[in-house]
């Protein structure tokens, strides 16, 4: 069994007495997805992790993707959420256009639901933490869909979603260049999730949802709106202060998240991100 405190009432869990760097037996990884499945959020604490430790406990979980070339560590297994610039280590200006790509986690979003297989979980690692701000929010789309009246579920239930990440970006005004824009295309999902580990149902929305399919522009994104209102109420929320040496895993199937604010000028930060592939097509998976 593993030794847990809640974070919320309702969402997220610190694990105690699992080192992270260690290595973890077969018996533990299964008892740590578990409690992925069952409280959609893990901290792991006072365990500082490097980029191999990093790479060895993801595996725990699954096969990394390879992340974006927008992202400064494009092309490897880390996404970097930083103001520090990967080769010198200098704060970069607010205006550079790594700075300003980055304002797009300031929006809720699921990591990778652009993709055709949309990930499983996301592994952040704090290692260098600003004094105040720079906290990241997650809120459970399980306890979003559990709020829906039965009309709105029965509405949601055989409906499609197309994610869409130049559709995202293009709402903080961060036009893709073409060859980003080529790496990527529209996909379709299934709205309504269902985890087959406890059969709750989660649904795949935030920044990337462009539409719905077969649906009015209109009436889609009215109904986004919707279900992203009732998932991001402050009782299905927690936000995480970070300390250095922290490790925060999310369901991206469960949950939305977002980046907030911190003086970029004044402080510095930089968190890793691995991003744990999921099950494959999500338009067959129900
Ligand atoms: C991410 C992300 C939020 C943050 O790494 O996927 O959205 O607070 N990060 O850095
Ligand atoms: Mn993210």
């Amino acid at each position: 069994m593993l030794e847990t405190r809640p974070l919320t009432p309702r969402l997220g869990v610190e694990v105690l007495g699992v080192d992270p760097r260690a290595a973890i037996d077969g018996e533990t990884a299964a008892a740590i997805r578990a409690a992925l499945d069952e409280h959609s959020v893990l901290l792991f604490r006072d365990a500082a992790m490097d980029d191999e430790t990093q790479i060895e406990f993801s595996r725990v979980f699954g096969d990394t993707e390879v992340t974006l070339k927008a992202n400064p560590a494009g092309g490897t297994p880390f996404a970097r959420q930083s103001n520090l610039d990967i080769e010198s280590g200098e704060i970069i200006p607010p205006e550079d256009r790594r700075m300003r790509y980055q304002k797009g986690n300031y929006m809720w979003h699921s990591d990778s639901s652009f993709k055709a297989v949309p990930s499983y979980c996301s592994m952040l690692t704090a290692r260098i933490t600003p004094p105040e701000g720079g906290n990241t929010e997650i809120a459970s789309t399980r306890l979003g869909y559990d709020t829906l009246d039965a009309a709105t579920r029965a509405r949601i239930a055989p409906l499609e979603v197309e994610h869409d990440i130049v559709y995202s970006r293009g709402l903080t005004g961060n036009v893709l260049t073409t060859e980003m824009k080529a790496q990527t295309q529209a996909v379709r999902h299934r709205l309504v999730r269902i985890n087959p580990a406890n059969g709750r149902h989660s649904m795949l929305i935030g920044a990337h949802a462009a539409r719905i399919v077969d649906m009015a522009e209109d009436e889609g994104r009215a109904l986004l709106d919707e279900l992203l209102a009732a998932t991001t109420r402050p009782e299905h929320c927690l936000s995480h202060t970070w300390r250095d040496g922290d490790t925060v895993v999310w369901d991206n199937r469960a949950c939305v998240h977002r980046a907030t604010a911190y003086d970029t000028v004044k402080y510095r930060r930089l968190m890793q991100r691995t991003t744990i592939s999921g099950s494959p097509a999500t338009i067959q998976s129900l």
